[in-house]
């Protein structure tokens, strides 16, 4: 009687997102009992399903990684048996009012309720969606927390509108803006790596590190996506958001503690502190077709769902700086592609040179290879590795490049949670490190509105290059231009 029930309603229960990460977030999440004991999942969405319908639908996109998978068809079956489906329009309060009878009927004989909307849908419908769920479902008892999935808008204007729109109907406290990136297991680390340890910190900062380089790479192409793709673009789609977000989580001082407000306060702070971004600083490209070994990659514009001629881009390489005294002239590389020639997101910082090096030339010593890099791989085979220069074992003095080596999978044995897991948890458990802030948002899109509408008032025609390369060469005179050689797969 004294343990509170939890109700999470996912709005837009038929789409893929719902389907391919938050089902199955959930379902680990009661794998290992971590749902509270009294927690019922509901689906919403405009399509007629069954309950029936909707679990077999559930099914189709769960795996199991039980060590004991006889046990799995027990907890799916237990699982599925608290998944219920509810028809109804967005933006209709009665429609909203059915659903919360029938969630209030499953609440019932708990002392208290809590609530989660998951608006797992386009964000042209968020505000009517916000509006209904808070006025005819919020929770008569306990809290209601609502989850919102990006784009929070288009550029900063229309971020702002939505963002008072949503006001409207929730507070501050009740939102949760979701940025995957930060549920990503070596993005949680990167604050331990640095302020729990005494070797890197007093590193991290212009005196030392030559550069940073954040890396976002997929070997795959916008297959069957190209029509929502099409709207945002990848600086839209990836880089205002994840690869910045991580930027302000490596670049910001130590927070006064580990809560959510002073972390984002110091996250905050970075962003307002990026200087303007120079169109020189800019390049764009867009993956074309490839044949290769008898294999036909499709290009682009060969997505039926993308509108002919289109320019937006799918790679993007942008370089930031930030003006304080820790990071004054130091150049901060974003690059993210789709259709590249291999699938993988990293941090790569690279060291200055040794001053005075004993070694350098006389041995021959590549000088770019011998700064030291500290690697974090985001993804996949999450690692963190430094490479250092180390004497070839044997007699003479000759020097190579080694790696002293973090590979997670060769360490901890160990699954890794996907990152919506993290953030489903966070939410019940209304922890909000990890969510980005309405300022921080204010912030992004202060910077990246200005060279967005740039590129698209003057249509500037992206970069081709061929699926499956390295992306454009434009990426690599960027680079260039401040003395940076983009880190490579090693
Ligand atoms: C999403 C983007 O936010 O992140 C996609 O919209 C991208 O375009 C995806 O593919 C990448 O996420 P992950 O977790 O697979 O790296």
């Amino acid at each position: 009687w004294t343990k509170s029930a939890l109700s999470i309603v996912v709005v837009g229960a038929s789409g893929d997102l719902a389907r391919k990460k938050i089902y199955p977030s959930l379902f680990a999440l009661y794998n290992d009992g971590m749902l509270p004991e009294y927690f019922n999942i509901f689906g919403y969405a405009r399509s007629k399903m069954s309950d029936a319908e909707f679990r077999e639908y559930i099914a189709s996109g769960l795996t199991c990684r039980l060590s004991n998978k006889d046990e799995c068809g027990d907890k799916l079956e237990e699982f599925l048996d608290r998944c219920f489906y509810h028809a109804g329009q967005y933006s209709d309060s009665k429609d909203f009012a059915a659903l919360s009878e029938r969630m209030a009927a499953k609440e019932e004989g708990r002392k208290k309720a809590d609530r989660i909307f998951y608006l797992s849908i386009p964000p042209s419908i968020f505000t009517q969606v916000a509006a209904c769920a808070s006025d005819a479902a919020s929770s008569p008892s306990g809290w209601t927390r609502v989850i919102v999935e990006k784009p929070f808008g288009r550029d900063l204007e229309s971020f702002r509108e939505l963002s008072e729109e949503l006001n409207q109907h929730l507070t501050e406290d009740q939102m949760y803006r979701i940025d995957h990136y930060l549920g990503k297991e070596l993005i949680e680390n990167l604050t331990v790596l640095r302020f729990a340890n005494l070797v890197f910190e007093p590193l991290w900062s212009r005196q030392f590190i030559r550069n940073v380089q954040v890396i976002f790479s997929e070997d795959f192409g916008t297959e069957g996506r190209g029509g929502y793709f099409d709207e945002y673009g990848i600086i839209r789609d990836v880089i205002q958001n994840h690869l910045l977000q991580i930027v302000a989580l490596f670049a910001m001082e130590q927070p006064v503690s580990l809560d959510a407000e002073d972390i984002r306060n110091e996250k905050v702070k970075v962003l307002k502190s990026m200087r303007k971004i120079d169109m020189d600083d800019v390049v764009i490209g867009q993956y074309r077709g490839r044949t290769t070994k008898g294999n036909h990659y499709p290009g682009y514009l060969d997505d039926k769902t993308v509108p002919p001629g289109s320019l937006c881009p799918t790679f993007s390489a942008v370089a930031m700086f930030i003006n304080n005294a820790r990071w004054d002239g130091v150049p901060f590389l974003l690059k993210a592609g789709k259709a590249l020639h291999s699938r993988r997101a990293e941090i790569r910082v690279q060291f200055r040179h040794v001053p005075g090096n004993l070694y350098r030339n006389k041995l021959g010593v590549d000088l770019d290879r011998a700064t030291n890099e500290l690697v974090i791989r985001i993804q996949p085979n999450e690692a963190i590795y430094l490479k250092v220069n180390n004497k070839v074992p044997g007699l003479g003095l000759r020097l190579d490049v080694q790696k002293l080596d973090l590979t997670y999978k060769s360490i901890y044995n160990k699954h890794l949670p996907d990152a919506y897991e993290r953030l489903i948890l966070d939410v019940i458990n209304g922890d909000k490190r990890l969510f980005i802030r309405n300022d921080e948002l204010e912030a992004a899109w202060g910077l990246f509105t200005p060279i967005l509408q740039e590129i698209e008032e003057k249509q500037i025609a992206p970069e081709l290059y061929p699926y499956g390369s390295r992306g454009p060469v434009g990426a690599h005179y960027l680079a260039a231009k401040y003395g940076v050689r983009w880190g490579d797969i090693m």
